[in-house]
């Protein structure tokens, strides 16, 4: 593979700056907003809450309802496969004079909400849902009071559900987290002019095996209530998460050299960087610049020795979305790829340590599973073959298999490979586009 590759714009932030555009006053336009399926949803779910969207070619631009604008949707809002719109959108409603309703395909009404109903409860709104607090939610919100909330769980949905809710209530709202999240909701929040505090604090580790004191930079997020939101023009960097797998694909095939632009570097997500590098990767970030809060910049990827490695404790919500990545270099690695304390990776888009389990043994990877993790041996253990594989459903597992197939001798089929469009629908056109620029 070589080459210069477009990356689409980064999901998490494209549903951040649509959500809190709508909350403005005035009309956003944000541009490379993210071609993520996940983030076409939120924009849909927005059009139901009466918030005038127009998705055009280079740009959405979001007429803002203003914080007290959205009106009560006729039908029930629909996320599709994206935890991220369901999650930070019923932070939103919890704040709204109004009950609604919202669900998802089969994979996300199967995954956890408690984690959002309990804090949202706290503040006063009422949320119920199915099966253990499980999607169709029905929320009806209004008048919510300030809590100080203390994520028994790291998740930046969480982080930013609360943060949300926490616009529409009676005093500062703030949210503690032992392992730093993505804070791409603080700072987005910051560049539509909410008063947000982002307070960091070193604690010592937990206990025997807790990781080091470095990395377990703690942090309180405090926010205060009924700014007035403005719209803005903004721009979203390229998608790191997506990056990898572009990333990957140049570890795993001799010869190749890869130059990405516009990658958003946010420190919060950029773990995996360092990780590959400690294991050897050659990866060079150049052109470091802040813009809207977010830093982008240029990363340069050749193929390289790895060397496999361990990932645990706080690292592991740190790279929560590079997992299967990395479980994919397994095989082109040393000494193999382990990870643990990862238990929430079963309950993401699909069962991703079943699912990558499943795929790369069927690729012939020797794979041990573990109830909180997964062991990927090195290379030692032979070439991967091709196969036939189910991503069940899942993009992160679609486009981690691909990788593994591409390193590896014959021809996978991977079922269903379309999934991959819920992050990044250009994958697959990209993958051929720099292995065809490679060859001339
Ligand atoms: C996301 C947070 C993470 C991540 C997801 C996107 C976000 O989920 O896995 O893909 O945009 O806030 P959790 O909050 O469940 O860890």
């Amino acid at each position: 593979m070589s080459g210069v590759a477009e990356l689409p714009g980064d999901k998490s932030i494209s549903h951040r700056y649509a959500i809190i555009a709508a909350l403005a006053e005035g009309t956003s336009e944000i541009y490379n907003y993210a071609s993520a399926a996940d983030c076409r949803s939120t924009l849909e779910c927005l059009k139901r809450l009466g918030v005038p969207v127009e998705i055009g070619r280079e740009r959405v631009r979001i007429a803002g309802a203003g914080l007290h604008g959205l009106k009560a949707p006729r039908r029930a809002l629909d996320a599709e496969n994206s935890g991220t719109t369901m999650r930070m959108l019923a932070g939103v409603l919890a704040g709204q004079p109004f009950t609604s309703t919202i669900t998802g395909d089969r994979s996300l009404r199967n995954r956890p909400m408690a984690r959002i109903a309990a804090p949202l409860r706290q503040m006063g709104a009422a949320v119920s849902g199915v099966d253990g607090d499980r999607a169709p939610l029905e929320i009806r919100g209004g008048n919510l009071h300030a809590i100080d909330y203390t994520l028994p769980v790291p998740s930046a949905q969480v982080k930013s559900a609360i943060l949300l809710a926490g616009l529409f209530a009676d005093g500062v709202t703030s949210v503690h987290e032992a392992v730093r999240t993505r804070d791409h909701t603080e700072l987005a929040l910051r560049e539509f002019g909410a008063s947000v505090e982002i307070g960091r604090g070193e604690s010592e580790p937990a206990g025997p095996g807790a990781p080091a004191a470095a990395n377990r930079a703690e942090a309180i997020v405090r926010i205060h209530p009924h700014p007035k939101l403005q719209a803005r023009q903004i721009i979203v960097p390229g998608d790191l998460s997506a990056a990898v797998f572009l990333i990957g694909a140049a570890l795993v095939l001799p010869g190749s050299q890869l130059l990405l632009h516009n990658a958003g570097l946010n420190p919060t997500r950029t773990r995996v960087l360092d990780f590959l590098i400690g294991m050897g990767a050659t990866i060079n970030v150049a052109s470091l610049q802040s813009r809207e809060g977010e830093l982008v910049g240029e990363i340069a990827v050749r193929h390289s020795p790895l060397e496999g490695g361990t990932i645990s404790g706080a690292h592991v919500a740190e790279m929560i979305d590079e997992l299967p990545l990395l479980a994919a270099l397994g095989p082109y690695t040393e000494k193999g790829i382990e990870f643990r304390d990862a238990k929430e990776l079963r309950v993401k888009e699909s069962d991703r340590i079943a699912a990558l389990a499943e795929g790369l043994r069927r690729m012939g990877a020797g794979v041990e599973e573990f109830p909180d993790g997964l062991r990927v041996e090195g290379r030692a253990s032979g070439k991967l073959r091709g196969a036939k594989v189910d991503p069940q459903g899942d993009h992160r597992i679609a486009m981690a298999l691909a990788v593994a197939a591409l390193g590896g001798e014959g021809d996978s089929t991977i079922l269903d490979s379309d999934c991959a469009a819920v992050s990044f629908p250009e994958f697959f056109s990209t993958l051929a586009q720099l292995r065809d620029t490679g060859s001339h």
